[in-house]
């Protein structure tokens, strides 16, 4: 480990030279506290906008703490994301009504098309999807969000003329 944190810094394309600076106060901050491994991992997706694995490596290290450990809390709080955003986030309904009328169809549309499972990013960093549980609208449904955008009445060709729309 380096004295000054350069050296060991992993070579990450999200993390640019002043996210690195501030993440390097954050460990300095909170150093040697107890309960400091939530907030360093929340500034510092806060920072980059997820946790790439090696950051939680890389702060595992410098905070002198077990990577197990670190990794641990990492992946246990839904408030952690571990992958990167993309630029439109999908929510597909699996709640019950939109379940009887097809949303596995439509998911199995949107997977298929843009190779993306649950939970998951596209490569293109354009959509992210995650399953949700009664969206409030089941009168629509099946029932996809797109950012904010409530998408009622979905089929797999339907979803897909929807989402052309988010580039
Ligand atoms: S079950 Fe999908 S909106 Fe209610």
């Amino acid at each position: 480990m380096s004295s000054n944190g350069n050296g060991d810094r992993p070579d990450l394309a999200d993390v640019t030279f002043d996210m690195w600076i501030k993440i390097d106060g954050i460990i300095s901050e909170y150093k040697g506290k107890p309960g400091a491994t939530i907030p360093v991992l929340r500034k510092c997706q806060d920072t980059v906008g997820y946790l790439p694995r090696p950051l939680i490596d890389y702060v595992a290290r410098r905070m002198g703490m077990p990577r197990s450990e670190v990794y641990g809390v990492a992946t246990f709080y839904a408030l952690f994301t571990l992958q990167p955003k993309g630029r439109h986030c999908i929510k597909a309904c699996e709640g019950t009504a939109c379940y009887v009328r097809g949303i596995k169809e439509v998911v199995g549309r949107i997977k298929d098309k843009y190779k993306v499972g649950f939970g998951e990013t596209t490569e293109d960093r354009r959509f992210s999807l995650e399953s949700v549980r009664c969206l409030g609208a089941c009168g629509l449904a099946p029932v996809v969000v797109v950012d904010s955008d409530t998408h009622g009445g979905m089929t797999p060709d339907k979803v897909t003329q929807v989402l052309e729309h988010y580039k």
